[in-house]
C-alpha cells in the first residue's frame, strides 16, 4: 500500500516508535525490504539517494518500489534521500515518490531554509511529504562530503525556528552520528535530542544508523527518533551474500544463484533493524 511518508511516520510519532528507511539501489534490494516488512508486519520506506537514482534511473526505481508497495498490504513511502538538486526533487516527484528530502544542511540557514521553503510549497501542493536537515552530518553522502571535523550537531533554537518558517514534515538533525561504518563507538548527544523533541514535537530522523549500537538505537527511538536511515549495513550484507557464495561456488555463474543468497542476507538484516525499532507489527 502506497502512502506518504507523512502518514507513517506520524503515526510512529503519536505511538512513540521509529521507521526503517533502507536505501534501494537495484531489484534485490527492494526485494529484500518488502519481504522483511511484510513478515514483520512493518511500516516501511524505500529510499533512494541521488548517486541511487543516478546507477538505475529514476523511471526503474519508481516502478521497482511500485510494484513493491502495491503488492504488499503494510504501509510503504517511496523517498529521495539527500536531495540537492531542485531539478531531480521534481522529477521524483513527477515519477511517484511520496516523500521527498532536500538537504540544505552545507548552505547557511538563511538559504537552507529558502530552499527548502521552496520544495515544501511544492510538494505539499501535492500530498508529497519533505524531510530536511539541519546542522552537519559526518562523513560522505551524495555530492555532499562533510568532513568530520566539520560537523556540526543541530541548534535547537536554530531548529525552532527552521521548522516554523519552512513547515517541513520531518527533520534530520545531527547528534553524533555519520554515514558509513564506524571505526569506534558512535557517542549520541542523547540530551541535545531531547531537548529537540521537546521542542519541535514532530518526527525526527536519524541518519548513519547503520553500525550504532542496539542500545544507543533504542534509546534514540525511545527519546522521539522516528525514521532511520540504514544503507552501508545493506551494503554490507549484500556484500556478505555475493562473496561466500561466489568463494564457495567458483564455478556457478548464474546471476539468480550469486545474487539470491545476497537478497537473504540483507532480508534477515532489514528484519533484525524493523523488530529494533519497534516497527514490527505496527502495520
Ligand atoms: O546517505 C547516504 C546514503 O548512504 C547514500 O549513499 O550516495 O552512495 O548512494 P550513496
Ligand atoms: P548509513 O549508510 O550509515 O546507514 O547511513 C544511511 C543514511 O543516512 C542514508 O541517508
Ligand atoms: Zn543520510
Amino acid at each position: 500500500m502506497l502512502v506518504s511518508g507523512k502518514e507513517i511516520l506520524l503515526d510512529a510519532h503519536k505511538k512513540g516508535y521509529a521507521v526503517g528507511a533502507f536505501n534501494v539501489n537495484n531489484m534485490e534490494i527492494v526485494q529484500a525490504i518488502i519481504e522483511a516488512a511484510k513478515e514483520t508486519n512493518s511500516p516501511v520506506i524505500l529510499q533512494a539517494s541521488q548517486g541511487g537514482l543516478k546507477y538505475a534511473g529514476v523511471e526503474y526505481i519508481a516502478a521497482m518500489a511500485k510494484v513493491a508497495a502495491e503488492t504488499a498490504k503494510v504501509p510503504v513511502a517511496i523517498h529521495l534521500d539527500h536531495g540537492t538538486d531542485f531539478v531531480q526533487i521534481m522529477k521524483c516527484i513527477r515519477n511517484g515518490f511520496t516523500s521527498v528530502m532536500i538537504d540544505g544542511s552545507k548552505y547557511p540557514l538563511e538559504e537552507n531554509i529558502a530552499i527548502t521553503k521552496k520544495v515544501v510549497e511544492i510538494a505539499h501542493a501535492v500530498g508529497v511529504s519533505v524531510e530536511a536537515e539541519l546542522g552537519k552530518i559526518g562523513g560522505t553522502e551524495d555530492d555532499i562530503t562533510v568532513d568530520e571535523r566539520d560537523a556540526t550537531f543541530t541548534d535547537p533554537d536554530e531548529a525552532e525556528r527552521f521548522v516554523k518558517e519552512t513547515g517541513v514534515d520531518y527533520l534530520a538533525i545531527a547528534i553524533g552520528t555519520a554515514h558509513g561504518p564506524y571505526k569506534g563507538e558512535p557517542k549520541l548527544d542523547f540530551d541535545r535530542l531531547k531537548v529537540i523533541k521537546e521542542r519541535l514535537n514532530m518526527p525526527i530522523v536519524l541518519h548513519g544508523s547503520s553500525g550504532v549500537p542496539e542500545e544507543s538505537i533504542k534509546k534514540s527511538v525511545s527519546l522521539g527518533v522516528n525514521k532511520i536511515n540504514i544503507d552501508t549495513d545493506i551494503r554490507m550484507a549484500f556484500n556478505k551474500g555475493v562473496r561466500e557464495f561466489v568463494e564457495n561456488n567458483p564455478d556457478v555463474y548464474d546471476p539468480r544463484k550469486i545474487l539470491g543468497p545476497a537478497r537473504e542476507e540483507m532480508k534477515k538484516v532489514i528484519i533484525e533493524k524493523m523488530i529494533m525499532f519497534g516497527s514490527a507489527g505496527r502495520a
